[in-house]
């Protein structure tokens, strides 16, 4: 078994509004993604090791800017983070999503740094239109020169609102939607934690 991830620094680089304002493309890069709500937030404190880095809160739509975390491991694995505002807030006027829609499609195109983004979707729902169209996006042409492709890393999140027995067949069924592996997580318990970290740390290596 390796040793578990340490994290030794977490810290907020940025909130960027747009994406002039993000900071130079120095480190790899993962984005988190999700319709709103679903848990973005609350994951990225998991995964870096810290309570209320990223701000979570019962009011979707609460994430509206591009928010970079620097993250460094024991183990000497840096990246940044960046929580991306979720979509399908109905409550936004059509002005707020078309220029939202431009930035997040801006960013996924031409961020050079950037190697995976995670999907996020709760366990409970899986992937429905929103995440097709986000997955069938990114697997587009890059405005920028890069070496790799982005990879699409699958989390199912909320695991711990299912019951034990409930559990295997829920992220079944996730998996046969998406047809491809998905990473069961929980905010609440911390599992699933490592395993996202594994998938990270071979994206970006
Ligand atoms: P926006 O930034 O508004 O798009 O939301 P978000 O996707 O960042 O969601 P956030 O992390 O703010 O969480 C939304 C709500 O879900 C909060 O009330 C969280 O406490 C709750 N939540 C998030 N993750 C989990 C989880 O794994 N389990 C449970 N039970 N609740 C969770
Ligand atoms: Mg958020």
């Amino acid at each position: 078994m390796p040793e578990p991830t340490r994290v030794l620094d977490a810290t907020f680089v940025a909130g960027a509004p747009n994406l002039a304002a993000l900071p130079p493309p120095t480190l790899a890069e993962v984005a988190f993604a999700g319709r709103s709500n679903v848990g973005k937030s609350s994951l990225l404190n998991a995964v870096m090791q810290r309570k209320s880095l990223a701000r979570t809160s019962n009011t979707p739509g609460c994430t509206r800017q591009l928010n970079v975390f620097a993250v460094r491991c024991a183990d000497d694995l840096s990246v940044h983070f960046v929580d991306l505002p979720g979509y399908g807030w109905a409550r936004r006027s059509k002005t707020e999503r078309a220029e939202w829609q431009a930035m997040i499609e801006g960013y996924l195109r031409r961020r050079a740094s950037l190697r995976a983004v995670v999907v996020i979707v709760d366990v409970r729902r899986g992937v429905e239109e929103e995440e097709r169209q986000l997955i069938d996006f990114l697997a587009g042409p890059r405005e920028v020169s890069a070496a790799k492709p982005i990879e699409v890393i699958l989390v199912a999140t909320k695991l711990d609102k299912l019951g034990a027995a409930a559990r295997k067949p829920a992220l079944a069924a996730v998996r046969k939607g998406a047809g491809g592996a998905v990473v069961g997580f929980s905010a609440v318990s911390g599992e699933g934690s490592e395993e996202l970290w594994g998938r990270i740390r071979t994206a970006v290596l």
